[in-house]
């Protein structure tokens, strides 16, 4: 029998500063596509339902879960992930803060979380305690508790000059 060949589809995007332009199958995953087609693997899949925020993204500024977009939807579009949160190799504030306050433990969570937060701030440089949580409500942690995270994030909106009131 003569199998026949996958119907593929040129994406050209941008992700973490590098332009891509791949064929994938109209089918693939966004979350797929990161890990698989660009070896971007520090986007977790755990539920792939939506419901855990692991696989969350920052798609042109949003968090998004890569989970419940096919790769075909982002054509043109610009994506970040935890690869490209750090600065010139150096861990950015959050990722820092993160190590300070034990916010994580084995990290399955803690990509994701780190690119919602970074929406967060970005929107909203002086969140308080109940909308950290609101916005932690989004994620699955089964580690930590959630309160070393809340800490991580309550600090960097505290301190970085970029989300200090006078910036
Ligand atoms: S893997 Fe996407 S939300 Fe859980
Ligand atoms: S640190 Fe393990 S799931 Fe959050």
């Amino acid at each position: 029998m003569k199998l026949k060949k996958k119907e593929q589809t040129t994406i050209c995007l941008t992700v973490n500063g590098r332009r891509y332009v791949e064929s994938v199958e109209p089918r693939k995953l966004l979350s797929d596509f990161l890990r698989e087609d660009c070896g971007l693997t520090g986007t977790h899949v755990g539920c792939e339902h939506g419901v855990c925020g692991a696989c969350t993204i920052l798609l042109n500024g949003s968090a998004v879960r890569s989970c419940l977009l096919f790769a075909v939807q982002v054509d043109g579009a610009e994506i970040r992930t935890v690869e490209g949160l750090d600065t010139e190799g150096h861990l950015n504030p959050l990722q820092e803060a993160f190590s300070e306050h034990h916010a994580l433990q084995c990290g399955f969570c803690t990509p994701g979380i780190l690119l919602s937060a970074s929406e967060l701030l970005e929107y909203n440089p002086h969140p308080t305690t109940e909308e950290i949580e609101e916005m932690l409500s989004g994620h699955l942690c089964r580690c930590t508790g959630y309160k070393g995270i809340v800490k991580a994030i309550e600090k960097v909106a505290n301190r970085n000059p970029k989300f200090t009131h006078e910036s």
